[in-house]
């Protein structure tokens, strides 16, 4: 595809990193162009203490990728979740801004020019189109909100722009290929940036979806609207849940052929409603099902990937490969 196809790896510590897995890397060297760190690369592990940035398993990850013509799409400048103790307890407009803006130079630049494009700021909305500000339900506040408003998100994307006028900026956030009111706060906030030159250049969809919900519809409009704003609209995280309510102990050829179709008719939504210039990319979010923060999240079996526990490809990456070779 003339476009990244992309997968999250683990890196670094984590046991089930790439860097120390052949059989994965080999995997990930055959079907993929892209990756995105699924950790390593958050504020929390890039700078755990102020001022003490710790780039060498990134860099590790990087190396791997550079090696192999691989791009990497960087994740994330800017998120309320996994950011260092330090940074939230930052207890003055002025220092907080201080705070935000060095991390996100210094980060920028030590990766510059091997990254080039960012998710900038991740999840700052809340499910009804507020600004993530308190704790909501199981959805969290946002200290940056609670200590700047809602103008951190400008001041991220022209941090991010001052650091390296080279790279693609993207907002990046999870149900709004289904949450109309979350969809239309994102576009809102685009067209504000839009009115007056704050730098934006991409709308990432997580698109953490299942097998039948949001309809395709849904997905396809929501799309639409991301491609109308005139941005890079790429799938930065994608994954589909199958087994909801733990209704099957094993992977079922049903379950497997439903989530082929599915894997194919969203990627056949994207090429289908964004043109070939507004194209970011394809990325999954894991490479096999026991890897998926899925399982963690829900506490039952799922297959939410393209590949088995024994890295075998299952039928869902006959439907990416399907969806790609139709266009
Ligand atoms: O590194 C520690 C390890 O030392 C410790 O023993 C272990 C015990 O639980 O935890 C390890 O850290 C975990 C880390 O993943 C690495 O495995 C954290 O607890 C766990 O919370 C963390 O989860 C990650 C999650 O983001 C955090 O919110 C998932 O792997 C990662 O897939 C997930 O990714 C997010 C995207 O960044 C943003 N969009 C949603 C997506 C899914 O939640």
């Amino acid at each position: 595809a003339a476009f990244p196809i992309g997968v999250a790896t683990a890196a670094g510590d984590d046991p089930k990193s790439i860097l120390k897995s052949d059989k994965v890397q080999e995997l990930v060297k055959q079907h993929f162009n892209q990756i995105t760190a699924e950790n390593i690369m958050k504020p929390q592990y890039l700078q755990p203490t102020e001022g003490s940035f710790y780039f060498e398993q990134a860099d590790a990850l990087i190396d791997f990728a550079e090696s192999n013509d691989i791009s990497v799409h960087g994740h994330t400048l800017v998120w309320h979740h996994q950011s260092p103790q330090w940074m939230q307890d930052c207890a003055t407009v002025a220092e907080c801004t201080n705070f935000m803006e060095d991390h996100i130079t210094t980060v920028v630049q030590h990766f510059a020019p091997k990254i080039d494009t960012w998710d900038v700021v991740n999840e700052a909305f809340h499910e009804d189109g507020s600004y993530r500000n308190q704790q909501k339900d199981w959805e969290g506040g946002s200290f940056w909100y609670q200590m700047l408003g809602e103008s951190y998100i400008a001041t991220a994307f022209k941090a991010a722009r001052a650091a390296d006028d080279d790279i693609e900026l993207y907002y990046n956030d999870f149900n709004i290929e289904m949450n109309g009111a979350k969809l239309e706060a994102v576009l809102d906030m685009v067209k504000g940036f839009q009115a007056d030159s704050t730098p934006i250049d991409g709308i990432g969809f997580q698109m953490h979806i299942k097998s039948d919900f949001p309809s395709l519809e849904n997905i396809t409009s929501a799309l639409e609207k991301a491609v109308a704003t005139g941005l890079k609209v790429k799938i930065t995280e994608l994954d589909i849940r199958i087994n909801e309510g733990a209704k099957s102990s094993v992977l079922t050829t049903q379950l497997a052929e439903s989530q082929k179709q599915r894997y194919k008719e969203v990627i056949d939504a994207y090429l289908e409603v964004v043109p070939a210039a507004q194209r970011g990319g394809v990325s999954v979010w894991g490479v096999k099902d026991s890897d998926s923060w899925i399982i963690d999240l829900y506490g039952n079996i799922d297959w939410p990937l393209l590949f088995d526990n024994d890295l075998n490809q299952k039928p869902a990456l006959e439907g990416v490969a399907e969806a790609l070779a139709a266009d």
